[in-house]
This record gives structure tokens, sequence and C-alpha cells, in this order.
């Protein structure tokens, strides 16, 4: 048995509504709120916040950098550090900005060193389509594990994946390990990335999109207005169906370097060894 806060697996079967802390807002969680939270977060990697007032949401948003520490950079940020997400203002080489499925993915994989923390902030939810989706980089470790036994250790390899998105480029392992925890880097060839393994990593890694492809691995729901998804962008990956014509949807992203106190009691990655549900 997994201890009670330890980092677990999870699949299309886990109760969305288990992982959901209702709030007042963001800015004033209740200290059993919090620990609510870190619950949520540290037992499969997310938690949604679902908060009562949202008449100054963006303020709101902003005041988890007393906690999560510092917004990271992204091409499309404005000056406080969040993207606008949603399919009004296309803008090329960018999925959030558009009506098309955004595949599974982790954020900042074309980056070197991705933010550990990832927020979205649901202003307006699609009626249809656009549901979040998430998979758990523990189960699909596993399940690699079982498939691949004695190769698994060939995607930990420093130049295992190459991501290229526009001027940008990565090459990288795609799970990595440190200190008994495992953490993933993740992306898809997805019509705006282009995705290179390395040779003799091919079969592992079409597995590994195989695996976060299918169904009984992914987990999918409908954010509400003024729900914040959180959730450890090296043990969840994350992605969206696609937006029907017409239908607006509108998120905001906010991620973070994870440097903030609260960050102290927040788990990252997953232990390698393995654990029960
Ligand atoms: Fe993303």
């Amino acid at each position: 048995m997994a201890a009670p806060d330890q980092r677990r697996p999870f699949g299309a079967e886990l109760s969305v509504a288990a992982q959901i802390v209702r709030v007042p807002a963001l800015c004033c969680m209740s200290v059993a709120q919090e620990h609510q939270m870190l619950a949520a977060f540290n037992r499969y990697g997310f938690a949604i916040l679902r908060c009562a007032e949202r008449s100054r949401s963006r303020q709101d948003l902003l005041s988890l950098r007393r906690r999560f520490g510092t917004p990271v950079p992204h091409p499309r940020a404005d000056r406080d550090g969040i993207v606008p997400i949603s399919p009004a203002e296309p803008v090329a080489g960018f999925l959030g900005s558009t009506r098309a499925e955004h595949l599974l993915h982790t954020d900042g994989a074309f980056r070197d060193r991705p933010e550990a923390l990832i927020t979205l902030q649901c202003v307006r939810p699609a009626t249809r389509g656009g549901l979040s989706v998430l998979a758990s980089a523990q189960a699909a470790y596993e399940y690699l594990a079982r498939q691949f036994p004695g190769r698994k250790d060939a995607l930990t390899e420093p130049d295992a994946l190459t991501i290229t998105r526009t001027d940008q480029t990565s090459t990288q392992p795609l799970f990595r390990h440190r200190d008994g925890v495992c953490t993933l880097k993740f992306r898809m060839a997805d019509g705006v990335s282009r995705v290179v393994p390395r040779p003799d990593v091919r079969d592992q890694y079409a597995e590994l999109c195989r695996f976060f492809a299918a169904p009984a691995n992914r987990l999918s729901f409908r954010l509400a207005t003024g729900d914040v998804l959180i959730a450890d962008n090296t043990a969840v990956v994350h992605g969206r169906t696609a937006v029907p014509a017409g239908l607006p949807r509108v998120m905001r992203r906010l991620n973070f370097d994870a440097t903030g106190p609260t960050c102290r009691h927040m788990t990252f990655g997953f232990p390698t060894s393995p654990t029960s549900t």
C-alpha cells in the first residue's frame, strides 16, 4: 500500500469529484482547505480549486504567486505571465489558441528546464467539447516497465528525444531519475511540434504515445467557471479535446517555477518503486 500522501498512478476511473476542493477564493483559503489541496495534489498530482467568489478572478489567480513562486515565461504571456487560452484569436504554432484537439503533453517541453507547476483558470467553459484531459506519467512508466523489461532506462538517456517548435528546441530524456524520484517531459507530434526519438527508443516512444491515447488511461472532465486546475507538470500530462466551431471557451494559464513556500509541502514527480492505488 502507498502511504496516504504518496504519489500514485491514476486512470480514467479516478473520481474527479474527490480532487475538487471548494474554497471562497484562491487568496483566502483556510488552513483546512489548504491541507485538502495538498493532499489531493500529492496523491495524484493535481487538484481542482472550486472558487465561490469569481468577480476578481484574474487578480485572484495572480495571488497564487505568494504560494507557488515566480510565473515562468511563455511567448504569448502578458506582463503578469498569464497566457490567454481561447480560440478567438489563433496564433500560428500555438494549439492553445486554436479549436484543435491539444494532445497530451507537459508544458515547456521545448525548453531544457520546464516549469514544475501549471495552473489553469476557467473563465468560460465550452458548452460542448473543450474537455480537459489528464493522464499519469507514473502509470505510463509502470506500463512501459512491464512492456519492455530491462529496456525502460533507454528513455532516460540524455538524447532520447528531440522536440522542436518554431525557434525553440530541446534534446532530452523522456523520463529523468533523481534521488529516487522520476519525472517526465513529453510531447507528441501534434501538428505544431516536431518530435524525433532516438532510433533505438522509437518503439518505446510509440508505445508511450499509444498509452496516452488509450481512453482507459485518460481522465476527462469539464472545468466550471471559477475552477482552477493545479497540476504537477513533471508527473501529469495534460491536454484538451477539440472545441466545436462557434463556441467560446476562455481559460487563463499561469505556470510557476514552484519556489513558493507552499511548494515545500508539495510532492513533485513520482517514486519509481511500484505502488498500489
Ligand atoms: Fe499545456
